[in-house]
């Protein structure tokens, strides 16, 4: 087989494995390290940046792939979803450090921190509780947007812990736009 081949064999079985963990996510309350099972292979694991076609993510539905062995949400917010998220004050916000890995450290929590696109629509964060690590469910919660059901953790509808356990707002990372429907994670 040559390099060309392998390299799309990859890619073959990483949307094989990013479509099971998005089953997983969809049943509900699965504790991550049962999910960390179903990890790709290492070679999968090793990709340091994928590329995700997103032209297929309408407003109001989320995307979740696996990127390094964790499940990441790609979010299309709704225009009351991002006003909900813009109508609260920083000082409602147990953090108020916006932990996105795109920003400075200590960008503050405002939704424009957390979104990836100027308009707002666009919300690509990691889907594990920084709790203890299950996997939040969406749409859910007091706050109608993330809830862990492990031991009740409400994101808001910009991912900001906003009641329970959880100590962070769901983490953002590396991602930016690399034309108008794809998104590079890394
Ligand atoms: S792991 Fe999410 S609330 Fe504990």
């Amino acid at each position: 087989m040559s390099q060309v081949e392998e390299h799309q064999g990859t890619r073959r079985d990483f949307l094989y494995y990013a479509t099971a963990a998005a089953g997983v996510v969809v049943t509900g309350a699965a504790v991550w390290p049962l999910v960390n099972q179903m990890n790709p292979s290492a070679d999968v694991l090793a990709l340091a940046s994928i590329r995700v076609d997103v032209s297929a993510v309408s407003p109001g539905t989320q995307l979740t792939v696996l990127w390094q062995g964790k499940p990441v949400f790609i979010r299309a917010r709704t225009e009351a979803e991002i006003a909900a998220a813009n109508d609260v004050e920083m000082s409602q916000l147990p953090d108020r450090l916006s932990q996105n890995a795109n920003l400075p450290d200590d960008a503050d929590a405002s939704d424009q921190n957390r979104a990836l696109s100027e308009d707002g629509v666009w919300l690509v964060q990691m889907g594990i509780c920084t709790h203890l690590g299950c996997v939040p469910l969406g749409q859910a919660g007091d706050f109608n947007g993330w809830f862990c059901p492990c031991h009740g953790s409400h994101y808001d509808t910009a991912g900001r812990i906003r009641r329970g356990p959880a100590p962070r707002n769901l983490d953002i990372p590396v991602a930016s736009f690399v034309d108008e429907t794809t998104i590079q994670l890394g």
